[in-house]
């Protein structure tokens, strides 16, 4: 149970509550989060398309945590996106944002339709730009605040079969930098979580088998947050922190490309 304002909770919802908004939050490592968040005595403003798995969350985390918790089914590719969040969090104080929504198409890139490259550029990169350009003024107002957008380690070179998403993702790690260093001298603490592969109902329905390094939601969840005044960059995992070292700094670009493809030719 949420133990008020005491203790390491009370900590973290001082400084980053005391509601968080977490954007997809339905399943995986969205619901991870929120789960994480409301130990940490956080109240949520919960957003995924899918209503009913969004309630049925809310209601398991008011009965464990005893903290507030409300639904927002939303499409964060919808045109009006702006006008909804703003909707949405005018009666809210909000210190937290964590973006984890995201559309990845998986295969050949001449393959893409126009509509699922569009929904690429909407879902991960307009969303979170949305999302931070209207709750972050509040935050930099109260002096405190964090910002998360979930990135990946294939954003960290170009990834055959996933490339229009991996290049959102490098979107996401850049986006990210820029406002740690524009937000960090207002009091916010902005990370990208550049996460290897997480076991998520997304990850199971695209790879047979785990990838090495491949953490449950829930230690990518935690590990993000423990890292949140470690920003710019968190990368969850050790093995997952070799791999970001190599395909960052060590390998050639080409070299680094060869090896994301080894990885990404089975998933379809
Ligand atoms: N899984 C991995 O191996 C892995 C690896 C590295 C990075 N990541 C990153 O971690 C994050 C989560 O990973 P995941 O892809 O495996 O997904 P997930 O956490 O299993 O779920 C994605 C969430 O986003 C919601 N969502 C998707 N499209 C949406 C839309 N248009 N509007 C509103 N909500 C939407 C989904 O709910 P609804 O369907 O109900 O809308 C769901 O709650 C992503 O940002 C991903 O890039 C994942």
């Amino acid at each position: 149970m949420l133990d008020g304002m005491t203790g390491r909770s009370g900590v973290f919802r001082q400084s980053y509550g005391p509601f968080a908004v977490v954007v997809g939050a339905s399943e995986g490592l969205g619901a991870a989060f929120a789960q994480e968040l409301a130990s940490r005595g956080m109240d949520l403003l919960l957003l995924a398309r899918r209503e009913s798995l969004l309630e049925r969350l809310a209601a398991e985390i008011r009965s464990h945590h005893g903290v507030e918790v409300r639904c927002l089914p939303i499409d964060v590719a919808a045109s009006d996106l702006g006008q909804r969040i703003e909707e949405a969090t005018r009666d809210l104080e909000i210190g937290s944002l964590v973006y984890n929504a995201a559309f990845a198409p998986v295969g050949p890139f001449l393959e893409r339709s126009d509509e699922e490259l569009r929904r690429v550029a909407a879902v991960n990169m307009i969303g979170p730009m949305l999302f931070v350009r209207r709750l972050a003024p509040a935050m930099c107002r109260r002096g405190r605040g964090a910002i998360v957008l979930m990135s990946s380690l294939s954003g960290f070179q170009g990834s055959p079969r996933i490339a229009a998403y991996a290049a959102s993702k490098a979107f996401n790690t850049i986006l990210a930098e820029g406002l740690w260093g524009e937000l960090r001298d207002a009091g916010l603490d902005v990370v990208a979580s550049c996460a290897g592969a997480i076991r998520t109902p997304n990850f199971a329905e695209t790879s047979q088998d785990d990838a090495p390094g491949t953490l449950d939601p829930a230690e990518v969840a935690r590990r993000t947050l423990d890292g949140l005044t470690r920003g710019p960059r968190v990368v969850p995992g050790l093995l997952n922190k070799i791999v970001a070292l190599l395909n960052g700094r060590i390998l050639t670009r080409r070299a680094a490309i060869r090896l994301m493809a080894a990885n990404t030719k089975d998933l379809s």
